[in-house]
């Protein structure tokens, strides 16, 4: 079956991606799927236990300031884009592969795309996708996800900084073992120095960010934002997951046993 808008990306950006941090184009973004009225028409019918609205502050550092915004169940499509257009809100419209048939075909064609050209990620299944409808101004603090993940933009304009991953200087190891073990979410300390050593794109619509495995990423909207973002998992990811896992609670106590009895 051919991908709904096949790739057109070069053999490095294939080879590259989820190894190295890169935008690269897409097509996805011309669907009608994603005219405002269609996604207003999915936001009025979509079931209300699947969405999440939240909001935060306008410093970087400050991530506790991420709240969880209630919704009022009979608050309509419009209503919601609204208060997104006009707040500083960041919806996630989650479980959208289940709830709505053209989206599961684009996440199906986007994967089929990536495991025909990515033979490095080992047939990558999609696990998780969510779609991101999100405030002119609206940030989401630096961080890193347990799976690997990547955004495809398909409205608006967004700033996205990415970080060197795997190094312990922008994410403490203990920090990242705890979020595989599922004891702390995913944001961690910020530094804005952090910055000069960041990857910083300006996302438009038709572009796709993608980044190494736990690679600690953050985001600030310029306009109101459409994005998809999805998740995915292969064989060695599973033994990345148990690794950690593994130095979460077997050789953490080790270590702590070992400086005791010295
Ligand atoms: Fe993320």
């Amino acid at each position: 079956v051919t991908p709904i808008h096949p790739l057109t990306w070069t053999e490095d950006e294939f080879a590259n991606f989820g190894v190295t941090g890169q935008v690269t184009s897409h097509r996805y973004h011309e669907l009608p799927l994603f005219d405002r009225d269609t996604l207003i028409d999915l936001l009025d019918a979509y079931p209300r236990r699947h969405l999440q609205a939240f909001t935060m502050g306008e410093n970087p550092c400050l991530n506790d300031e991420w709240r969880c915004v209630d919704i009022d169940p009979t608050t309509t499509g419009d209503e919601l884009w609204r208060a997104v257009m006009n707040g500083r809100l960041w919806l996630n419209v989650t479980h959208i592969g289940e709830h709505s048939r053209p989206f599961a075909d684009v996440i199906a064609s986007m994967y089929r795309d990536l495991g025909h050209h990515c033979p490095h990620l080992e047939n990558p299944v999609p696990n998780y996708s969510t779609l991101l409808i999100s405030s002119p101004g609206a940030q989401v603090y630096y961080h890193l996800d347990a799976e690997p993940n990547m955004l495809w933009h398909m409205r608006g304009r967004k700033r996205l900084w990415i970080y060197p991953a795997m190094d312990t200087q922008f994410v403490p190891q203990e920090f990242l073992e705890d979020i595989f073990a599922g004891e702390i979410d995913e944001n961690f300390p910020f530094d804005p120095a952090f910055d000069a050593q960041a990857d910083e794109y300006l996302l438009q619509p038709g572009d796709v960010a993608s980044w190494p495995h736990n690679g600690p990423h953050r985001i600030v909207n310029v306009d109101l934002n459409v994005s998809l973002a999805t998740s995915y998992y292969t064989p060695s990811i599973y033994k990345r997951q148990y690794v950690q896992l593994a130095n979460r609670f077997l050789l953490r106590p080790l270590k702590k046993m070992v400086s005791y009895l010295r």
